[in-house]
């Protein structure tokens, strides 16, 4: 598949001014995607949770301007002005320009929450970048002579999306997203996330997420800094290999429900992602001693009560405790009495899988 068909080619409507908000949702990988190549391509095929309550809000109006020019854009963050984040936008709107020549016609305004704490180590580039692509997506479609299918929309939005941030191609549908060209994912694309083709067990329906912030500082190593040591790293193409070898057998999990073999791949792929940044060259650590704390009082708490529940992490020290919905109440019992004291201020957020981007435009 060629990247041909997300340039616009109709004829398009005359519109002065328009605006349109969108909510989309924040993942968590299940098999990581660490590593990349240029433009945004991953090194291996990723899989994630698409969540439900952390998401990001975004409205973006547009007004033509005078003459065509340069992208201009003005950036408001939870009512503040963020030049700080202008950049990092300037970059991804410079990168998607070919795909939507339109945005060169208009000025405009971006206006963005999350649902989420800022400083909570929450990764928001996910949601912050997969509400953008939405909101382009709907201009593009009232620009457009012709009717776009939803299953376009979803696949540019993601293509886009991704452009902005790798994860962010995970954000569009739910709740469950492959990334990534793989042989046994029918309709898998290095381009795109699409949604996971095959019939879930019921254990894994609504799966829950309780993200335990046990740092919810700036990282001291961005994700695009690690992503780039993994060009000269030793294991890297051992690890690539590995990556997509967990997403087939993850794939047969998924489909027969068998929990025992899901905790184990889940909990190996998120370790292996921080041994990956253990060996780097740099290296470097982002789990906290609270995070081992953790990840201990999990193993002990599954042994002796026979339960399901396991972890994974992203790219920080915060831990994302994942259970089936059954043992929710249980769970949700020793997190209180056990895990939320290492967390910073008690504080975590219960999540759980989710659908994907949702337009607040009624
Ligand atoms: C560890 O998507 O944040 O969360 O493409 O450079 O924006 P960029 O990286 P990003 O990397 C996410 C890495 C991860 C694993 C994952 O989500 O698959």
């Amino acid at each position: 598949m060629s990247t041909a068909q997300f340039i616009p080619k109709t004829v398009t409507n005359s519109i002065e001014k328009a605006n349109y908000t969108w909510k989309t949702p924040s993942n968590i990988a299940l098999v990581k995607y660490w590593g990349k190549s240029n433009p945004q391509i991953p090194k291996n095929a990723s899989i994630s949770f698409t969540l439900n309550n952390c998401h990001t809000i975004t409205t973006i109006n547009f007004s033509k301007k005078a003459a065509s020019g340069n992208i201009q854009f003005e950036i408001f963050f939870e009512g503040k002005q963020k030049e700080e984040f202008k950049p990092k936008i300037a970059d991804f709107f410079e990168r998607i320009q070919e795909y939507c020549p339109y945005l060169l016609d208009y000025s405009m305004v971006i206006t963005s929450e999350n649902s989420f704490p800022h400083s909570s180590g929450i990764a928001s580039s996910a949601s912050g970048m997969s509400a953008i692509a939405m909101c382009l997506m709907s201009f593009e479609q009232a620009l457009s002579s012709e009717e776009m299918t939803s299953d376009f929309i979803n696949k540019k939005a993601s293509f886009l999306a991704r452009l902005g941030s790798g994860s962010a191609s995970r954000s569009i549908e739910g709740p469950l997203v492959v990334w990534g060209k793989h042989p046994e994912i029918e309709g898998s694309s290095d381009l795109f996330g699409v949604p996971f083709p095959y019939q879930i067990h019921s254990v894994f329906e609504n799966y829950q997420d309780t993200i335990l912030l046990v740092d919810k500082g700036e990282k001291q190593v961005s994700s695009t800094v690690g992503h780039n040591l993994m060009h000269q790293h030793p294991y890297a193409e051992q690890r690539f290999l590995q990556a997509n070898e967990n997403l087939s057998k993850l794939s047969a999990i998924l489909q027969n429900g068998d929990v025992k073999s899901f905790v184990a791949l889940v909990e190996s792929e998120a370790l292996t992602l921080h041994a990956m940044m253990l060996t780097s060259n740099p290296y470097f650590i982002l789990m906290k001693p609270n995070t081992l704390e953790i990840i201990n009082k999990i193993w002990n708490f599954r042994a002796e009560n026979n339960s399901a529940i396991c972890f994974t992490l992203d790219a920080g020290a915060n831990v994302h405790v994942l259970y089936p919905e059954e043992e929710k109440e249980k769970i949700s019992q020793f997190i209180d009495n056990e895990l939320s004291k290492y967390c910073q201020k008690n504080h975590y957020i219960c999540d759980n899988t989710g659908f994907g981007a949702k337009s607040t435009d009624l």
